[in-house]
């Protein structure tokens, strides 16, 4: 299949959303770009369209999609927002709709399970992208994870989209760069007899510190062995196909002869002085000059990408602060580590 990609630029971006609106009708996918990473789209209340998404990104179907609503009154069309947290919904979404802030609430019976792999809640967001909120604006609401193919890192450009899924879709609108990088924070509005509670499902561009500001905010930890509440947590997430290591002291890495490693560092040479250990074979800097963690989450998904292309036989990353967005690529960072150590 041959891929089509269009830019949505100033004058032509109507006629881009009207060839994806199109092609969703028609019950196919395309990948449109949000504020946090592209997304591979297909129409929510469409099952066999749903399972193509599954079926391009080789993922299971255990693990459930994010619906994208183009204007919050479409959000009774896929959730049934319970009466007792129907006042913190309404602040959550006044404060960071549109947004990268994924609410999951109790499901709409017109969801399909394929959707929610079963779950009786649904992943919502809207997007701040103008493309991707029109598209689901015209043609209502779509289920898209991100454009990737399962395990793999998650494309902030259309390039990247190209790269994962080139010649396996018809069309990617290329909507620019994405302003946040990182996918959106997930969390599950609840109630609780002490009052409402954020069950923080996945750390994201809205940060807890944000979050706190309206409700109690809780992690929610996946005990080994437990049911998995957002397969999002799976450990392996989000990962290279490089070897990953996170090192805070430069004693932590040894390098051995012969072996190709790159470096993944916050702000250059200023950050754990690990630019110095040995002679490496590519270097990434996400944010360089005096560091600002906004910056380096948008760029952590493209140093990503271009270090695992480096045929390395090891990324050493150096960690960044744990706070705000810091948390979120910390947690990207864990995962990318996790996904290759010996179980
Ligand atoms: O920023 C984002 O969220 C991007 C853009 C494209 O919207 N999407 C994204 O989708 O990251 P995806 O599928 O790669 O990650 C969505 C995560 C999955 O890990 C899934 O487990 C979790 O959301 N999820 C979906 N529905 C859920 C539900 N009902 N309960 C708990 N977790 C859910
Ligand atoms: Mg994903």
């Amino acid at each position: 299949m041959d891929t089509k990609l269009l830019v949505a630029d100033f004058e032509d971006w109507r006629d881009a959303v009207a060839e994806a609106v199109t092609l969703l009708e028609a019950g196919e996918v395309v990948a449109l770009p949000t504020e946090t990473v592209y997304g591979l789209a297909a129409c929510a209340f469409n099952p066999e369209a749903v399972a193509k998404v599954f079926e391009v990104k080789e993922r299971p179907t255990f693990d459930p999609l994010i619906v994208h609503i183009g204007r919050e009154s479409d959000l009774e069309k896929v959730a049934l927002v319970p009466e007792e947290i129907k006042a913190l919904v309404a602040q959550l979404i006044e404060h960071h709709w549109p947004g990268a802030l994924t609410l999951v609430l109790p499901k709409h019976p017109d969801v399909p399970d394929l959707v929610t792999s079963g779950l009786d809640t649904v992943a919502v967001r809207l997007s701040a992208h103008e493309v991707m909120r029109e598209v689901a604006k015209v043609h209502g609401p779509i289920a898209a994870p991100s454009a990737n193919r399962f395990g793999r890192i998650s494309p902030t450009s259309a390039q990247a989209v190209m790269e994962e899924l080139g010649g396996r879709i018809p069309l990617i609108i290329d909507g620019g760069a994405c302003r946040d990088g990182l996918e959106s924070t997930i969390i599950a509005p609840t109630m609780t007899e002490k009052g409402p509670v954020l069950r923080l499902l996945r750390p994201g561009p809205v940060s807890k510190e944000e979050l706190r500001l309206i409700a109690k905010v809780e992690k929610v930890r996946n005990k080994p062995g437990a049911a998995i509440e957002a397969p999002g947590q799976i450990a392996s997430h989000y990962a290279p196909a490089t070897p990953l290591m996170i090192v805070e002291k430069p004693g932590q890495f040894v390098p051995e002869e012969g072996k190709k490693y790159g470096l993944l560092t916050y702000r250059g040479s200023g950050g754990a002085c690990l630019i110095n250990l040995t002679d490496w074979t590519a270097t990434q800097t996400l944010s360089p000059g005096k560091g600002k963690l906004s910056e380096a989450a948008v760029r952590f998904f493209y140093c990503l990408r271009e270090l695992d292309a480096a045929g390395l036989d090891l990324i050493v990353a150096e960690p960044v602060a744990n706070t705000g967005v810091g948390v979120a690529i910390m947690d990207r960072l864990k995962r990318a580590a996790a996904a290759h150590r010996p179980a």
